[in-house]
Order: structure tokens, then C-alpha cells, then sequence
């Protein structure tokens, strides 16, 4: 099977398992893991933060930031289609008591005008606007890139009107690669920043919470809270220590693939958004239908919306796949599923 689902079906390489295989090890919540302490300090390091924690998936850095950066009965705000909102299981509501407004714009942004719109006067009836959730890249947007630009005048609006900013970089590397951007520069405008090792940097497990000495101490406490901490985290720290150090350059190769991928779904005929990253939105008409043909021809994606799937390249696929599933769509675009009945 060609499994285009998603970035996060990788499995480890043999480097990684083998850095996995000899890392050395300690008991975490006692601070005592030698590889997640090295894990931690390479990945503030690398995104200009103070500190940083390591924690099982995207998720739970994601609301861990929710928990400590408001209180019960407060509001978050973000983007309609985003991760925290739509894909975490209402775990804002249940793990930090707090509610959701969710806001439009074009491509996953946030305009500084829509923002001011959105936060609420201080006022006895009205919920605390306390924390504002941004996306880079925006996963249901189909992988955009969050214009530095715009970002950093979306996250000065928030500062202004009192909001702290977290950066859900689930796939920051991936804006990285995609603009020569340091990731580190979008971080300089976010509180907090989560950043997987798990999606395209091909890493089985592990995600990153960074941000400064105090939050990130505030952040080991509600780990524990929320039952994320680990023992000889190591193990699994040394795999994502390896894709920090070893595959946030190869990124490039999955948007070259991604737009051949693309380039080659719009010749077959299909409406294909030009993907920015390693994300290709594609209408196909009925989602199911198309899936289950396309899995008949050994190719696997997401569906996203009732009439469109999503392709997603990463480390596990080559030219070649790219090709066949290329191949296997053109033989099923919707007159030939007309045509099967
Ligand atoms: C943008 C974004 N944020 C967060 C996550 C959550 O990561 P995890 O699956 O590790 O919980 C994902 C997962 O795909 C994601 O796409």
C-alpha cells in the first residue's frame, strides 16, 4: 500500500532506531533522562526559546499551553479549521474548563482587524478573552504557510490587547522548508510554541512545548497533571532528538513531491489547490467513493470535506510512489467512477 493519509505513518529508520537503541537513560520526572534533557535543550535552542518539554503528541503539548496560559470559564481564540479546535476531542473545555471562539480568514489567518472584533471589553457578563492559538502551517487549509509577516502583526495585536499567543508548529519545519524562514522567527512572536517530531520529521512519537523557564516549569507540573510523564523517556527521545538533527533539511523533498503530485492529479483532471508544503487538497466529487476505488488501487488518503481528500507526502514515500498514485487516480477520476457505477 502507498499510504498518503498522512506525514504521521512514517516508520523510524534504521539511524533512528539505532539512536533510539543506544540512547542512555534516566527516569524522566525525575529529571534525570540524560536524552530527553539534551532533547529539550536542542529544540529551545533551535526555536529561541528558554526551555522546552517533551511530551507523547502534538495534543497534549497543544493543551498543556491551553492550561497554563488561562483559567476556568476564560476564552481562547483561533481559527475555525484549527487542530486545537477541531481534531483535540473539546479537550479545552475538558481539560481546562475554558471556551472556544473561532474566527474566519483566508488560508488559516487571523487578521489583526478580525482579532480586535473578536475580544471581549471587560465586563461582568462576558468571558475573558485570555489566549490566542495560531497555526503554522495550517494543516486544514492544506499545509499554508503563515506569512511571517502577517503573523507577527496578528500576534502584536493580541499582545496589545492583552492575549498571550501560542503557535500550534505542529509542522513549523515545514514552513521553514518552504521559505527559508527560520522557524524560530515565528517563534519570537508566540508565548509558547508546540512542535512535533512525529509528522514530517518522521519520529514514531514525542512533540515539544517551549516557551520561557516559568511557563515551561508550569508546563512539567500540568504534564504530570494530565499523566504525560514519562520514565526512561529516552528511548523515545533519542528518535525524535535524531529527526530534529537529521530531517527537518529533507522537508524540501516532500513539497517537490507534493506539487508533482498535485501537477500530475491536475493533468488527470481533478481541481488541485497548489500545495505550499507537503499537503495536497483535491476534489474529487464523493470522497468515499473515490477512497475506497483509490484503496482498491493500493493508494491511501484522507478524506477531508465530502468532496475532497487529502494527499500527504513525507519520508516513507518516493518518486516512485508519487507516480503510482498518480496513475492509480487517473484511472478513477469521476467519469470512470461514473462509468463503474
Ligand atoms: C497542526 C497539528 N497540530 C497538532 C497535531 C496533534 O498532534 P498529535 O497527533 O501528536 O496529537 C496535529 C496532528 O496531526 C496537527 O496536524
Amino acid at each position: 500500500m502507498i499510504d498518503l493519509r498522512s506525514d504521521t505513518v512514517t516508520r523510524p529508520t534504521e539511524g533512528m532506531r539505532q539512536a533510539m537503541f543506544e540512547a542512555a537513560l534516566g527516569d524522566d520526572v525525575f529529571g534525570e533522562d540524560p536524552t530527553v534533557n539534551r532533547l529539550e535543550e536542542y529544540v529551545a535552542e533551535l526555536l529561541g526559546k528558554e526551555a522546552a518539554l517533551y511530551a507523547p503528541s502534538g495534543t497534549m503539548t497543544n493543551q498543556i499551553s491551553v492550561y497554563v496560559s488561562t483559567s476556568r470559564g476564560d476564552e481562547v481564540l483561533l481559527h475555525e479549521g484549527a487542530h486545537v479546535f477541531v481534531y483535540e476531542a473539546g479537550a479545552p473545555a475538558v481539560l481546562s474548563g475554558v471556551q472556544v471562539r473561532t474566527l474566519s480568514g483566508e488560508g488559516g489567518l487571523i487578521s489583526p482587524e478580525t482579532l480586535r472584533g473578536a475580544v471581549r471589553p471587560e465586563n461582568i457578563h462576558f468571558p475573558r478573552s485570555r489566549l490566542l492559538c495560531l497555526e503554522n502551517t495550517h494543516n486544514t487549509s492544506g499545509g499554508r504557510v503563515y506569512p511571517l509577516e502577517d503573523f507577527a502583526a496578528v500576534a502584536a495585536e493580541a499582545r496589545e490587547l492583552g492575549l498571550k499567543v501560542h503557535l500550534d508548529g505542529a509542522r513549523v519545519f515545514n514552513a521553514q522548508a518552504a521559505t527559508g524562514v527560520p522557524a524560530r522567527e515565528w517563534c519570537g512572536h508566540a508565548d509558547t510554541v508546540s512542535v512535533c517530531s512525529s509528522k514530517g520529521l518522521g519520529a514514531p512519537v514525542g512533540s515539544l512545548l517551549a516557551g520561557d523557564v516559568e511557563t515551561i516549569g508550569e508546563a512539567r507540573r500540568a504534564r504530570k497533571a494530565f499523566g504525560g510523564g514519562m520514565r526512561q523517556a529516552g528511548v523515545i527521545a533519542a528518535g525524535s532528538l535524531y529527526a530534529f538533527e537529521h530531517h527537518v533539511e529533507r522537508l524540501a523533498q516532500d513539497h517537490e513531491r507534493a506539487k508533482k503530485l498535485a501537477d500530475g492529479l491536475r493533468d488527470a483532471g481533478y481541481s488541485v489547490a497548489t500545495p505550499e508544503t507537503n499537503i495536497v487538497l483535491v476534489e474529487v466529487g464523493e470522497a468515499d467513493r473515490f477512497l475506497k476505488a483509490l484503496a482498491r488501487e493500493g493508494v491511501l488518503a484522507t478524506p477531508m470535506t465530502a468532496g475532497s481528500v487529502r494527499f500527504c507526502t513525507h519520508l516513507d514515500v518516493g518518486d516512485a510512489e508519487v507516480e503510482a498514485a498518480i496513475e492509480a487516480a487517473a484511472g478513477i477520476t469521476a467519469d470512470a467512477l461514473e462509468r463503474r457505477g
